[in-house]
């Protein structure tokens, strides 16, 4: 499981980052190890402690987080809960950049690597069932299966983020699966969310 946001430095005092609590991950691990699982959280940085039973990892960059998700594969079920940041810049300072006369500098982004795109790639590692996030402020249905095709994975939970989920004890999701199906599930505890998600894995595998 991936939790949280990834934080990518400009210098040493400064970053990227985003507004991912990790909440949702985290009782994601939850649910998981509460039924059994042997679970690896692969977390951001955030403010949580580690659900029981389950073995923390910690990240910072995108690039951490992809080499700390190929370290614990293989494993029969990925769950791509985090917020990776999309870029990162490209030269990170060595020393704090200043003020200077001439005006704000400019930052050039390149593009961090897909991680849940790669653990879906079909090779002889892949995990059985490898589930996405989508977070959208419009479009949830196009946007998500849009990124299920994309992305290869095998379901992808729909995530309207345009209001209140942002640290939010609850969460409003849809459960897109490459079959074509949707399931709503309204807004209720990410605790209860977690709970669903780990219910449909379950009943998968049976
Ligand atoms: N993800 C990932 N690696 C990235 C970017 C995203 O593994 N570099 C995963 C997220 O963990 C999530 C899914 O891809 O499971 C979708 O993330 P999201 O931020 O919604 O989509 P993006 O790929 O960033 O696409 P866009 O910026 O166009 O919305």
């Amino acid at each position: 499981v991936t939790a949280g946001p990834t934080f990518e430095p400009i210098d040493p005092v400064r970053g990227l980052t985003n507004r991912s609590s990790g909440k949702q991950g985290y009782a994601i691990a939850a649910a998981l190890a509460d039924l059994g699982a042997r679970v690896t959280l692969v977390s951001g940085p955030v403010a949580l402690s580690a659900p029981p039973g389950v073995e923390r990892v910690w990240v910072e960059t995108a690039r951490e987080m992809q080499a700390a998700v190929d370290a614990a594969l293989p494993a029969d079920i990925a769950v791509m809960s985090a917020a990776v940041a999309d870029w990162r810049v490209d030269a990170v300072a060595s020393g704090k950049l200043k003020k200077a006369p001439g005006g704000p500098p400019s930052l050039a982004l390149i593009e961090n690597p897909d991680i849940l795109a790669g653990v879906s790639a079909p090779e002889a590692r892949r995990p059985a069932l490898v589930v996405g996030f989508a977070a959208e402020t419009s479009d949830l249905e196009a946007n998500a299966r849009a990124k299920l095709s994309r992305k290869g994975c095998d379901w992808i939970v729909g995530n309207d983020v345009s209001d209140e989920v942002f640290g939010a004890d609850a969460n409003a999701v849809t459960l897109f699966t490459r079959d074509g199906g949707a399931e709503n599930w309204p807004r209720q505890s990410k605790a209860e969310v977690a709970r669903k998600l780990v219910a449909r894995i379950v009943a998968h595998f049976a």
